[in-house]
């Protein structure tokens, strides 16, 4: 029932504000998160909860199969912002196994306007379809293209004029790409992440 959201909001801010009295009034003077992650809708994947990051921790874009496409304003708004004005440290590129989006990406049938949204994804599996082709089994092929998808979209961010913009002038900012196991909840890093030409990717 949609007022058990609003109850259940209700005494989490109650109980909240007990804990800690001035933990309302802190979070809104000040938005000073160290990530911005940037993954799939999908409602299995939120991102707060997956990473134990309480409100303010996490600075959120989410869309349809986690794509970074070169002329998103909404996305290039978000990612400018985060750089830019919250000066964010990390940003993380995550997708999940078992995409229904990158799923709907290859499936031969006709969507409607997705379709023109997911066409990243085919241009990934073609780049890759020697590889793909050698995976027999549909799922682990379908999780294969989740995995080369994200280390695209990895690719695609780093080379954005706002970050090549932010490394040339030293910013310390580092691009990660993660994939998140629906079946068990696990969280893995897919080791593709990129920072400033000469610095440590591994900056913590
Ligand atoms: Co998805």
């Amino acid at each position: 029932m949609l007022s058990d959201l609003l109850d259940h909001n209700f005494k989490w801010a109650t109980a909240r504000q007990r804990e800690d009295p001035g933990y309302f009034r802190r979070l809104s003077n000040l938005q000073r998160p160290d990530y911005l992650w940037i993954g799939c809708s999908d409602s299995r994947v939120p991102a707060n909860v997956i990473t134990g990051l309480e409100p303010g921790e996490v600075f959120v874009h989410r869309n349809v199969a986690n794509l970074v496409h070169r002329a998103d304003m909404n996305l290039l708004s978000v990612l400018e912002f985060a750089v830019e004005s919250l000066e964010i440290k990390h940003i993380i590129v995550c997708g999940h196994y078992g995409c229904g989006g990158v799923r709907a990406a290859m499936d031969g049938h006709r969507h409607g306007i997705i379709d023109h949204w997911l066409q990243p994804i085919r241009d990934t599996a073609d780049e890759h379809e020697d590889g793909l082709a050698k995976i027999i089994d549909p799922e682990t092929r379908l999780n294969q293209l989740c995995e080369l998808s994200i280390r695209a979209q990895v690719e695609g961010l780093a080379r954005t004029p706002i970050i090549q913009s932010a490394w040339k002038r030293g910013k310390t900012l580092s691009i990660h790409g993660w994939i998140y196991g629906l079946n068990d909840g696990l969280l893995r890093d897919l080791d593709c992440g990129l920072a400033a030409p000469g610095a440590d990717h591994e900056q913590k």
